[in-house]
């Protein structure tokens, strides 16, 4: 079994308690569905508890961090090195549709940079761990990117944008070029869980445009740990413009020339 830091220690066991609530509500949500109203309030509800509950335990165990969290804003700390990076449900549609696919995911990022990473799914109990040189694990094993090289054996996954969300038509350009190169795209509804799949060697990459940080800064860091690459798409850094890609380390440059539209 893989030692945990103090530090991923502190990240795991508030993730594992903010998930206890998001799973309780989880289960009202077939009910909540055959209602007029619907569970969307229900589930805002359940989506600022659960950004409580990971508040509070890692304020008890680091008093000094800040943070940045997607329903709270920014926090600023006493000790501006350090923050957390802050997604207490990934997946909220999914969630919104009774589909047992989200996630709760942390990040530690120190002067700038992703260095660790927890990204959680309450409902298969999978917890994703990484710590910069320490590599990614899952629950007690590690985990690395998978060794495919060939695209026509490549699994791809991405985020369809929808409305709102800006891009369409670059994104379907880019859908395009992927689905005509390999094995098959999957979309399923959590970017966090995306790039811990990658991780884990589940597929070989995944990419998409429009995220915000908490989206990504836990996996950026699972999947370098994990051995695979992980950039921006067009220039400008993932964590400002929100475009990522990730990928092992065979199949990450073909595929970032694919997106850009140059054959890879
Ligand atoms: C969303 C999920 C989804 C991605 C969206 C995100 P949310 O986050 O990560 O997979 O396609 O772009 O906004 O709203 O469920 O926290
Ligand atoms: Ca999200
Ligand atoms: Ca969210």
């Amino acid at each position: 079994m893989a030692q945990r830091s103090a530090l991923l220690n502190v990240m795991t066991a508030a993730a594992t308690k903010a998930a206890r609530g998001l799973v309780r509500d989880f289960g009202e949500i077939e009910n909540l569905q055959v209602s007029k109203k619907g569970p969307a309030d229900f589930v805002t509800t359940a989506d600022k508890k659960a950004e409580e509950v990971l508040v509070a335990g890692l304020t008890k165990a680091r008093p000094r961090f800040g943070f940045l969290l997607e329903e709270g804003g920014k926090i600023e700390g006493a000790d501006t090195s350090n923050r957390w990076i802050i997604d207490p449900l990934d997946g909220t549609t999914n969630f919104l549709h009774g589909i047992p696919h989200f996630s709760i995911s942390i990040a530690l990022e120190r002067d700038g940079e992703p260095v660790a990473g927890v990204i959680y799914e309450p409902i298969t109990d999978q917890m994703f761990w990484a710590e910069k040189g320490q590599g990614a694990y899952l629950n007690g094993r590690r985990i690395r990117v998978s060794a495919r090289r060939r695209l026509e054996e490549s699994l791809f996954a991405t985020g369809i944008p929808f409305a709102g969300k800006q891009d369409h038509d670059r994104f379907l350009s880019q859908l395009k070029a992927v689905m005509a190169v390999s094995a098959g795209v999957r979309r399923f509804g959590s970017a966090a869980l995306d790039l811990a799949y990658v991780a884990a060697g589940r597929y070989e990459g995944f990419w998409e445009i429009g995220l915000h940080p908490w989206d990504i800064a836990a996996g950026i860091v699972l999947v370098r740990e994990a051995g695979g690459f992980v950039t921006d798409i067009g220039g400008g850094g993932m964590m400002e413009s929100g475009e990522i890609l990730a990928a092992n380390d065979s199949l990450h440059g073909p595929l970032l020339k694919i997106l850009a539209g140059r054959s890879a």
